[in-house]
């Protein structure tokens, strides 16, 4: 992953001021000293979207730029300080929905320019790995790091918090992708991951024998979309044949594919690499059986697993302020004419 500008003088910013909208999140957050998180301001579009089925990204940025103002006035005020005691700012700078990332970048651009403070530019992914640094509970480095997300799934081995290599991703349809399109298919509301967790958890994961997709010529990588398909099919044929969808078998079957799948890649990354700790981050990190499956299974191969709580593994400000925190110590800062990215290119 790449980074911006290094200069040579890092900075230890008093009080941090992090801007996250990459997606349907407007979020701001306080970080003091690099250590404390003093306010954490969520503002989630979800239901706006709900109504559609997905995120629309036209309706995505405009919410953010309703809501932006108001969600850092909140976070400040939640920390406790004033504006002007804010000394650097960290935004979201990709990848994700350009518009949205547009309102973020330029907010931030034009607080740190018109306070005369530094900001530096987060990548998302960096940031949901980062994340894992907001618990009491820290992995050493090197680590194996997963980002499970609506956009993404990829394998990271992570040196440090500014240095990763990525060693698989998803060839199609990201997990939460996956969980979101399938929920669609049982009409079931967005986002899928949370609904599609809780009527599993009444379900029997061996009801269907939903595909696994490992592609032994890139074991790290990910596919899917076939599973997606599977469930699609499987659903068409019931509907054919019965006249109710056995939904919570339906869900706990496709999220017990998602969650083998996961599992067993992340613990190859870990042997191939000979790394002890892995750490699993993003929106999918928050489901249920997930956690607890590989907290068990990686325990039995003398692996311990990490996660972000719930809350800090879907998209947040804290974890852009983390990662945020790690650059501008290491001197990296954007410059006025920085940009967004919607894309990850490694
Ligand atoms: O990290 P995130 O908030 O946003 C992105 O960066 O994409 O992840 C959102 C994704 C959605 O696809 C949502 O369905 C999924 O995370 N998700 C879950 C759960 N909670 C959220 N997937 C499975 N189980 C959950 N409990
Ligand atoms: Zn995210």
């Amino acid at each position: 992953m790449s980074y911006g500008n290094k200069s040579k003088e890092g900075l230890l910013p008093r009080y941090l001021l992090a801007i996250e909208s990459s997606c349907d999140e407007t979020a701001a957050a306080v970080l003091s000293h690099g250590e404390l998180i003093k306010s954490n301001i969520v503002s989630s579009q979800v239901e706006i979207h709900r109504e559609y089925g997905g995120i629309v990204p036209e309706i995505a940025s405009r919410k953010h730029l309703e809501a932006i103002s108001l969600v850092v006035s909140e976070a400040v005020e939640r920390a406790g300080i004033g504006l002007t005691d804010i000394d650097a700012v960290a935004i979201t700078q990709g990848p994700g929905l350009v518009g949205s990332l547009v309102v973020g970048l330029s907010f931030a651009k034009a607080f740190a320019v018109a306070r005369g403070i530094p900001f530096t530019g987060v990548n998302h992914l960096a940031a949901h790995l980062a994340s894992i640094f907001l618990e009491p509970d820290t992995p050493s480095f090197p680590f194996i790091g997963m980002v499970v997300s609506g956009g993404h799934t990829s394998i990271y081995r992570v040196d440090s918090m500014l240095s990763m290599e990525l060693l698989g991703r998803t060839r199609d349809d990201a997990a939460g992708e996956a969980f979101d399109k399938v929920a669609k298919i049982l009409g079931l509301e967005y986002p899928g991951g949370p609904v599609i967790s809780h009527l599993a958890a009444k379900g029997d994961p061996a009801a269907f024998d939903f595909p696994r997709a490992m592609l032994p010529d890139t074991p790290l990588d990910f596919s899917f979309s076939g599973l997606k398909t599977s469930v699609l099919t499987m659903v068409r044929r019931l509907e054919r044949d019965q006249s109710s969808l056995p939904i919570e078998d339906l869900c706990a079957s496709f999220q017990e594919a998602v969650v083998d799948v996961l599992i067993k890649k992340l613990i190859l990354a870990a042997r191939n690499n000979d790394i002890s700790e892995v750490v699993v981050t993003g929106g999918v990190a928050a489901n249920s059986r997930l956690r607890q499956r590989l907290s068990s299974e990686a325990s039995r191969e003398g692996i311990k697993a990490f996660f972000p709580s719930p809350g800090y593994c879907t998209d947040n400000a804290a974890m852009v302020a983390v990662a945020g925190f790690h650059q501008l110590k290491a001197g990296i800062k954007a410059k006025v004419d920085a940009d967004v990215y919607s894309r990850q290119f490694s």
